[in-house]
């Protein structure tokens, strides 16, 4: 019973010393807004019939105006041809799909991607190409 007492006057104690740095501590400020575009994980997958057919999925989120408009890109290296490089997109729709082809004879494509406005993001990835 004691020690309850000393725990709550202890949570009480800290509680208002928190409180009270909060409201002295010139450095603390409520958050400003940010604009800030971010990518997700990027989603492959390959078409059943040509294996060497790929789509590729760039995903993003992040605190951008939803009707912002931003430039979804795409380019993979090793011979690999993607069917567009550049769309023009809105934050909101939050991802674009690309179709490319790789090269029979490549094992691994090395691409980058990302989404272009004043806030933009680049990121690099690669995958493995597989025929059977
Ligand atoms: C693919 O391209 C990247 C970047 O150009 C290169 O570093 C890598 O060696 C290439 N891989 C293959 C298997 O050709
Ligand atoms: C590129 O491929 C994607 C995914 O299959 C498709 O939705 C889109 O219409 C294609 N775009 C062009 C310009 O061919």
């Amino acid at each position: 019973m004691k020690l309850m007492l000393v725990f709550i006057l202890s949570s009480l104690f800290v509680g208002v010393t928190v409180g009270t740095y909060a409201i002295r501590n010139p450095n603390i400020h409520d958050p400003v807004p940010v604009h800030e575009a971010l990518p997700l994980p990027v989603v492959i997958t390959q078409d059943h019939l040509n294996k060497r057919k790929y789509f590729i999925e760039s995903k993003w989120y992040g605190t951008l105006d939803p009707n912002e408009e931003v430039y979804a890109k795409l380019h993979c290296g090793n011979g690999t041809k993607a069917n567009k490089s550049n769309v023009k997109k809105i934050f909101s729709d939050f991802k674009e799909t690309f179709e490319v082809i790789v090269p029979s004879k490549t094992q691994v494509i090395t691409c980058r991607r990302g989404i272009f406005d004043i806030d933009s993001f680049k990121t690099r990835f690669k995958f493995e190409h597989k025929e059977e």
